[in-house]
């Protein structure tokens, strides 16, 4: 399959047509950004890291009943896909505290919850991102009422098998974002990326981090956090 015109680009994946109208292919850069585009930068090696953890992790879902974007990964960088409407809503699900959870609320990072919680944003750059409800994002028409429950069916299901699969890598899953698509037909399946960008992983033993966070907080150390948390992914095939 070959890339035709270029769809779209990100901060941090380009997507591109195919000569299928039903399929794309994205492809991963090393671009690094925060808070909404305001801090910039590269991490060498991240495109390739995001793109083989997501595909890795995609498939494992699919295996465990959860539907995907995911057809084929053509390239160290570029993964083939179906093609998807995605769903104005970022959906964060939170195993720990940490993060914009822990700055809102006044608490302390690293406390486990009793049960994990789920929260949307509307994704709007304009916006910087709001934190949303259901019923508003009913009200502005974002998702019908079935495509949310949906939404917060799998992504708890996704919880369950990720916070299982990288425990066993010697990993705690504390929270990550997800974002789901709508295939031609009204399916909807996970789409976007599983990667260090969008989880918060530390390892079960020191709490180190092996994320983004190491990025976003200036604490050096930042590729080989990526390259260590994919060492541990890739030994776990
Ligand atoms: P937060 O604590 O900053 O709200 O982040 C929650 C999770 O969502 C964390 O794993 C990082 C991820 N995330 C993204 O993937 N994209 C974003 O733009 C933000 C703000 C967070
Ligand atoms: N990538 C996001 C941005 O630039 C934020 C983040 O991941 O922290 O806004």
């Amino acid at each position: 399959m070959e890339k035709t015109e270029q769809l779209y680009e990100g901060k941090a994946k380009k997507v591109f047509a195919t000569t299928d109208e039903n399929l794309c292919i994205v492809s991963y850069k090393d671009d690094a950004t925060a808070f909404n585009g305001l801090k910039k930068g590269t991490i060498a090696g991240k495109g390739v890291v995001n793109n083989r953890m997501t595909n890795l992790l995609m498939q494992l879902l699919e295996k465990a009943g959860v539907p995907t974007h995911f057809v084929k990964e053509l390239s160290d960088r570029d993964t083939l896909v179906k093609k998807v409407k995605i769903v104005p809503l970022e959906v964060i699900i939170r195993n720990v505290s940490a993060g914009s959870f822990a700055k809102r609320y006044g608490v302390e990072e690293g406390i486990v919850f009793d049960e994990p919680t789920i929260e949307f944003s509307y994704k709007n750059d304009d916006l910087g991102d709001p934190l949303i409800n259901s019923y508003h994002a009913l009200a502005l028409r974002l998702a019908t009422k079935e495509e949310i429950e949906t939404i917060k069916k799998y992504a708890f299901k996704v919880n369950e098998v990720l916070k299982q699969y990288f425990l066993h890598l010697g990993v705690k899953l504390i929270d990550f974002k997800l974002e789901f698509g709508r295939l031609t037909d009204g399916t909807i399946v996970l789409a976007d990326e599983i990667s260090p960008d969008t989880c918060r992983f530390w390892d079960a033993k020191t709490n180190e981090k092996l994320d983004k966070d190491r990025f976003r907080r200036d604490m050096g150390g930042v590729e080989d956090a990526y390259a260590e948390i994919f060492k541990r992914v890739t030994k776990g095939e």
